[in-house]
Formats: C-alpha cells, structure tokens, sequence
C-alpha cells in the first residue's frame, strides 16, 4: 500500500547521463521544481539539461496532498509583521501567480484539475483566523472567515480563499516532461559554479547551475544546515468517506488535513519534526475509524518537507561567494505553488529578467529569528547525545522510527533503511556496516 499518485502513474524511465556535457543551464534534482524549472526555460528558449539521481519525481512530489493554494496556514499576518506589507503582498501575489499558471498548463494536461476553496482551520484560536483575515483584507484579497466547515468537529474558526485548486501531481508532470532533456539514475557528486560531475566522473559545464535537490547538497554555502529543518507528515486515502467539498488544514502543527479526491477522501496530519516523536498511521486510522466507522483505507503514503526559518522559501542565488549557483528550497509544506514560484524566479534571474519577487525569497537574507535559535538548541542536544549509530551529514545521533522503520536524523531530517541504506538526504551515503 503506497502512494496513490505513484500507483495510478506511469512516469517516462528516463536513462542515465553516459558523456559529459556543455548546456547554458543545468538543473540538479528532477522533483517538481527541477521540472518546472526545465519546462520554464525551455519555454524561454534557454538550452538546459536536468539530471536527477533516481527516478523523476519519486520523492515529495509523489508524496504530496497536490493542494494549489495561496493559502498557506495562518501565515499572512506573520509575514505582514516580519516583512512588511511589501514583503506579504509580494508572497501573495507570487503564490497567485503560481497559481494562475497552473491553472494555465492544467487546461492542456490531462491531470484531474478541479477548483476547490481552501480552508485553514482553528480548533482553538478564533483571534489567530480573525488577525489572518484582517491581514489578508489589508492586502487586498478576498479571503472570507468562517465559524462552520462539513468536518467531523467543530472548529473555533476558519478562514476561506476561494477558487484555489487541487490535481493529480504525477499526470501533471507526465504532460510536462515531453521536450525536456532529463537524464534519471544519475547522482551528482560534486557541484563547483560552473560545472558538476556524476557519480560515473561525467562532466557537465554550464553558465547557470539551479540546486532543486530537496535539501540543497553543498555544505560549503550558504549554511543551509542552520536554515533547513525537516518534517515529517502522513497521509491516507479513504473510500467510503463522505465528500467533502473544499480543502482544509488545521492551522496547528500536527493538526489534521482534508481534501477529496475521486472516490477517495484524502486524510492526514500527524505532522512532526523528523526524528522527534509524534503522528503515524496508526493515530491516523484510529481517527479514521471514529468519523467514519465504514471507511476503508486503500492507499497510505508519508511525506517529508522542508522547513526555513521564517516561513517563506530560499530561492534565488545559493551563497554570495558561488556565482552561477541558484538554489530552491524551503517549500515549507507547500511544495506546489512554491515550486512554481520557484521556476518563475530563477527563469528571470537566469535570463536577466527583473522579478518584484527576488528580495523577499533571497536566500541570504537575515535570518536572526526564534527559529535558528530553538535549532541551534536542538541540533547541539544531538550532537552530543552518545547513541550510535550516527549521521554521515554531520555526525548527530539517529533516532529509530518505530512506524516507517528507519533511522532518522532530527538535525536535518536524513533518513536510512534498517539495512543503512540512504532513504532521505542530505546526507548524500548510507549507513557504513557496523
Ligand atoms: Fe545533518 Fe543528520 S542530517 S547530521
């Protein structure tokens, strides 16, 4: 029992890089943001070569709720107070525009668009979905609040952006990729700016490098280790639920999410930091079957995401000092427009267009905030923790994951295989044999 998008799809098994290369841009990593990356600049007439090292979009991307939306928690009143009005109505137009496109593309990909509302929820904060729909009048847009949703409890309030949507994340891809030149089986070892060489020693030269490997693979810059954190959440796909007729997500870390899907009804939640305790399947179906007695799960599936430090993503350039070298990251749960977001952005950066957006999603922007503190925090406790056995990234003690089990790292969110083996970087190589 897996994901329901990777056992409804049949994705292209493309061949590994067996030469080196020369192209104006490689992209490096071949989830959805690899992709759309490729799509956008092959769209802008820029030569560009993917290269992914496994399949094509078998991690998050296969993974995801495949929600379209905006709408991304409680989170446009904190970016009113952390970035201004500028900053915030720059997140909303992005996500917007991300959005449009999608709708856009989705008009000739054969890939189970539907329009839906999106809701965020709160079971126990109506001053938090109040100050959300205040920030979002402020902006401009035409969120409404709600007191009731159909769910199966009652909410303390809740706050609505209309028409958003929701697809199937595979078939999408799948319509994407023809024209692309994508190389599969064929990880990167070493990335300098101008050049990168696979694991076989193929070198690839290129002007412009983009970094969309989940996690971004270099140490070396732009401290992504400090920024980037990861979670961990579950899914499961339930027939003989009712329908539901929007999408919704609690505003709350762990809290639940909802959105219809065919004969199905996507459940999930149990959201938390990989490699600390909470959420699984199991909490998940018992809840499944105290709402919905005669429901049956079909399909289950979990998820990993990261995190930055104050909500909004890292693209743009990956450190000062590596000219050529471009980053996205960070998607911070909303991996779908965010991508988007992504493939716009480095598309004008790489062809010198100018973008409204660049200041707010620059990587190397101040990231004095409660988050890198609590981090450093964490990170330094497992450090020190004596356990073995012990990430290869940076040496912190794994934790044994008793649901899916693995071995994983709660300092950046690497994941191993009980026999060792590599499921999740940035660790780039498994665990050596006792
Ligand atoms: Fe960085 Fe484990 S993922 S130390």
């Amino acid at each position: 029992m897996g994901s329901l998008w990777l056992e409804t799809t049949t994705l292209p098994d493309y061949g590994p890089l067996e030469k080196s290369l020369n192209t104006d841009v490689l992209i490096v990593g071949g989830g959805l943001a690899g992709v759309l990356c490729a799509h956008r600049l092959t769209e802008l007439g820029v030569d560009c070569v993917l290269v992914e090292a496994e399949n094509i979009c078998g991690g998050v991307t296969a993974h995801t709720t495949a929600k379209l939306t905006a709408q991304h928690g409680f989170l446009y009143r904190t970016l009113l107070d952390h970035f201004g009005r500028s900053g915030a109505a720059a997140y909303l137009e992005a996500n917007l525009t991300a959005l449009e496109r999608y709708r856009t593309l989705c008009q000739r990909i054969d890939c189970d668009f539907e329009e839906r509302d999106s809701y965020v929820y709160t079971l126990d904060d109506p001053k938090a979905a109040q100050e959300e729909f205040s920030a979002l009048q402020e902006l401009g847009y035409p969120a409404t609040l709600e007191r009731q949703l159909p769910l199966p409890f009652p909410v303390a309030g809740a706050v609505r952006f209309p028409d958003q949507g929701q697809f199937h994340p595979l078939k999408f891809v799948r319509g994407l990729l023809p024209g692309l030149t994508v190389y599969a089986h064929s990880p990167i070892r070493k990335i300098r700016p101008g050049y990168a060489i696979t694991d076989q020693g193929h070198v690839v030269t290129a002007k412009h490098i983009l970094i969309c490997t989940h996690f971004p693979m270099l140490n070396r810059w732009g401290s992504y280790f400090i920024k980037l954190y990861q979670h961990r959440s579950y899914l499961l796909a339930l027939e003989g639920a009712p329908a539901l007729p929007g999408m919704y997500v609690d505003n709350a870390q762990g809290g639940l999410t909802f959105r219809p899907c065919g004969p199905y009804l996507l459940f999930g939640g149990g959201d938390h930091r990989t490699g600390k305790a909470g959420g699984g399947w199991s909490e998940l179906e018992t809840l499944a079957q105290r709402y919905w007695p005669k429901a049956q799960v079909k399909y289950r599936w979990a998820t990993q995401d990261c995190m930055s430090l104050d909500g909004v993503p890292y693209i743009g350039p990956y450190s000062p000092s590596t000219p050529g070298l471009y980053v996205a990251t960070g998607f911070n749960k909303w991996g779908m427009t965010n991508s988007m977001v992504a493939a716009l952005l480095l598309g004008d950066l790489v062809t010198g267009r100018d973008t409204p957006w660049a200041k707010l999603f620059a990587p190397n922007r101040s990231m004095l905030c409660p988050q890198l503190f609590s981090n450093l925090i964490s990170s330094a406790a497992d450090l020190l923790t004596p356990t073995r056995p012990r990430c290869p990234h940076m040496g912190c003690a794994l934790k044994w994951n008793s649901q899916e089990h693995s071995w994983d790292c709660p300092c950046h969110g690497s994941r191993f295989r009980e026999d060792g083996q590599l499921i999740n970087g940035p660790a780039q190589e498994g665990l050596s044999p006792k």
